[in-house]
């Protein structure tokens, strides 16, 4: 895919309202450090256009970056970030939701996995929102330089097991330092822009 233009052209605090866009979103939703905002300058060939960080609870609101004045990157704040207050958590968890519930341009959402861990009580529960609410996640398992080529199908059959998802899902290894992984994500977006 070229990259001709980004923009971080809306962020969403608890209090926002969404904004009404017109072109096809893709969400990329997956607990705190799993490295959405990574996925996302992957995708969109900018180093560090998203702020990314070691520590968990970096993305806070919902991001919308504008790609070629095409299509939506919606970075999504991480779930299961232990230092959150309760509170807070629930708002977020509310933002998500209303997010996914009320967003008729949204054409996918991208679950991210730890390649390396399995899929967690949220992570599942997350699965099941998506689904719920009407939509076929693509799996990215993250992360994938992690690990020795030899552990890879183990531990793509452990996040599989972990979601309860059979081979009708997609599950797309993926590392942020490699790329690996990149172009059959743009592959999936651009037939989904497209269509
Ligand atoms: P929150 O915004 O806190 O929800 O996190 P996030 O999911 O956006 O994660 P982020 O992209 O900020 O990445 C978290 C950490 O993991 C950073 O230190 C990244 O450099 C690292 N990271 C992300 N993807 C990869 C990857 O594919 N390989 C390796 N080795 N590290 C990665
Ligand atoms: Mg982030």
């Amino acid at each position: 895919m070229i990259i001709k233009s980004v923009d971080l052209e809306t962020v969403c605090g608890i209090t926002s309202t969404l904004p009404e866009n017109t072109k096809p979103e893709f969400a990329f939703a997956g607990k705190s450090n799993v490295g959405k905002s990574s996925l996302i300058n992957a995708l969109m060939n900018r180093k560090s256009f998203a702020r990314t960080s070691s520590q968990p609870g970096k993305t806070q609101t919902i991001n919308f970056y504008n790609i070629n004045d095409a299509f939506y990157y919606v970075d999504l704040p991480g779930y299961g970030y232990a230092k959150v207050a309760l509170e807070v958590k629930a708002k977020w968890g509310k933002m998500i939701e209303n997010y996914l519930h009320k967003s008729p341009m949204l054409q996918c959402v991208f679950l991210l996995i730890d390649i390396r861990h399995e899929p967690s009580v949220n992570d599942k529960t997350m699965y099941d929102w998506i689904v719920y609410q009407g939509y076929q996640p693509v799996i990215i398992a993250t992360k994938l330089d992690k690990l020795k080529r030899s552990q890879v199908q183990k531990a793509i059959k452990t996040v599989r097991t972990g979601l309860g998802i059979g081979s009708d899902v997609t599950v797309i290894p993926f590392s942020a330092e490699t790329k690996q992984g990149r172009d059959e994500i743009w592959e999936l977006i651009s037939d989904y822009a497209n269509s």
